[in-house]
């Protein structure tokens, strides 16, 4: 019993915080590199501070980040030690693209995810390839306004059909976009969609989406064209929206919460616009501009497979009501009562992650794959750089528990589980180092002195000894 043979055991990284080099190698600026840390971020990652260039007053984490760009070799080598079978990483579009719109791939930005993938074979571990991981070329924004314009679709399919074809011996597992659905809470970040004064911000960031929804399908076309071979998933920020009470009204609005997340997966995974989407949006004036042909793409291609990160549960309120507010994975809600807190306020629910599990696999019943999950936290290493992170484990702990309780005892079908990150970096909320998930220790601090020395903390043993039990062995 417990997990499945051949489930895959692994961690999950993003190219712009995890990276840096991001002057190297012929790439170009993308949307993710021009969020700066500190007070700004917000206004820029929401589209309400138009930054498409870097400035000099403000801090771009990105551009070093934690350095993988010169490293990988040495992470790879420490991922493997710890028994990985599966590696999330995503592809920095314009490393490929530099500009979005060019006619041909850069050579060495090819190369260099061509040698991470060959570094990954070396110790059995499996690419799982976000293609998009809130990564737009600003070059695009620039001309073409990012995701609100349709163009965006052919340079999308462009750019996964260089990497289908260039990779095909190397990745069979996909992600089409990272969180879809922060599109609606970060949607700069996102889609690279930045607002105009009196502009009706829910049209365009609906219109973007739809935008996406349409390349997800066509890019799920490609890749089974490509390479039969090919498992391409969905991917979104999935956490139950519980009602704060009882009461109807919040009841009601905890489902109204929960359809605005599904509703990218309810297009991605069956294939249409649900109903309640229809006439929502529609009545609110912001249903997308279509072309006759798009319902027809949405159904042909469905997902092969559903995947998500789960931090925490969200507790929803009818407004009026006079809950205290809760931080979150890029959205606030009702404070739960129930619940402890992480450092950033984020809330802990492990039988959460099981409700989640469980109402994901009743909704979709296709495989499902945890891409992120994991505990971002103040790490205090000893004089060697050793860091005994035993909230981290009790969190990760308490969370493979309740997910093999969902596939052990509720016959949710899973097909593996990626922490979020196996390598200290980048937050993508805040811009901040010091909000570390990794199993390993980045010597960074905030203000970017450090050696990027990296040093194993203690979860990196328990996480070993996890994978070496397929899940058993969780003391
Ligand atoms: C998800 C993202 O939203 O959560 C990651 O896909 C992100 O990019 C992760 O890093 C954790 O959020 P944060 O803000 O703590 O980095």
């Amino acid at each position: 019993m417990g997990f499945q043979k051949g489930f895959l055991w692994g961690g999950a990284s993003a190219a712009n915080q995890y990276e840096g080099g991001i002057f190297e190698g012929g790439r170009g600026l993308a949307n993710v590199d021009v969020c700066p840390a500190g007070k700004d971020r917000n206004a820029v990652i929401t589209g309400h501070r138009k930054m498409l260039e870097m400035d000099e007053e403000h801090i771009y984490p990105g551009v070093q980040a934690v350095d993988f760009y010169h490293r990988f070799r040495e992470d790879i080598r420490l991922l493997g030690e710890m028994g990985f079978q599966a590696f999330r990483l995503s592809i920095a579009w314009t490393r490929i693209f530099p500009n979005g719109d060019e006619e041909e791939p850069n050579e060495e930005g090819l190369r260099f995810y061509e040698e991470v993938f060959q570094e990954c074979r070396k110790y059995g571990i499996q690419p799982l390839v976000t293609i998009s991981h809130f990564d737009c070329p600003i070059s695009l924004i620039k001309k073409y306004g990012g995701w609100r314009s349709r163009k965006m679709i052919d340079f999308y399919l462009r750019l996964c059909r260089t990497l289908f074809t260039r990779y095909k011996e190397y990745v069979t597992l996909w992600l089409t976009f990272n969180e879809i659905n922060m599109i609606l809470h970060a949607p700069f970040m996102g889609a690279g969609l930045c607002f105009e004064e009196g502009e009706e911000e829910e049209k365009i960031k609906y219109q973007a989406a739809h935008h996406e929804l349409v390349a997800s399908a066509l890019a799920v076309k490609l890749a089974h064209e490509i390479n039969p071979e090919n498992k391409v998933g969905c991917m979104f920020a999935a956490g139950s929206a519980y009602p704060y009470t009882c009461k109807p009204e919040d009841v009601w609005e905890a489902l109204l919460v929960d359809q605005e997340n599904y509703f990218f997966v309810d297009v991605q995974a069956r294939g249409y616009y649900p109903t309640y989407a229809v006439k929502r949006l529609k009545k609110k004036g912001v249903f997308p501009v279509m072309e006759e042909k798009d319902p027809q793409i949405l159904r042909n291609y469905p997902v092969d497979f559903v995947s998500f990160s789960y931090y925490n549960s969200r507790c929803i309120a009818a407004p009026g009501g006079n809950s205290e507010e809760a931080e979150g994975n890029l959205f606030k809600s009702a404070k739960n009562p129930y619940l402890t807190f992480s450092d950033w306020g984020w809330p802990i629910d492990p039988l959460g992650f099981r409700i989640t599990l469980n109402q994901i696999y009743d909704r979709y019943q296709k495989p499902l794959f945890v891409v992120e999950n994991g505990l971002g936290a103040v790490d205090t290493p000893d004089e060697r750089g050793y860091v005994e992170d035993d909230y981290r484990i009790s969190y990760l702990r308490d969370h493979i528990r309740a997910m093999r309780d969902a596939v052990e005892e509720d016959g949710v079908d899973l097909m593996g589980y990626t922490s979020w990150a196996p390598v200290d970096l980048i937050s993508a909320g805040s811009g901040e180092m010091r909000k570390r998930y990794g199993f390993v220790y980045v010597d960074k601090q905030e203000d970017g002195r450090g050696t990027l020395d990296r040093t194993p903390k203690k979860s990196f043993y328990w996480y070993k000894k996890v994978i070496a039990s397929n899940g058993e062995d969780m003391d």
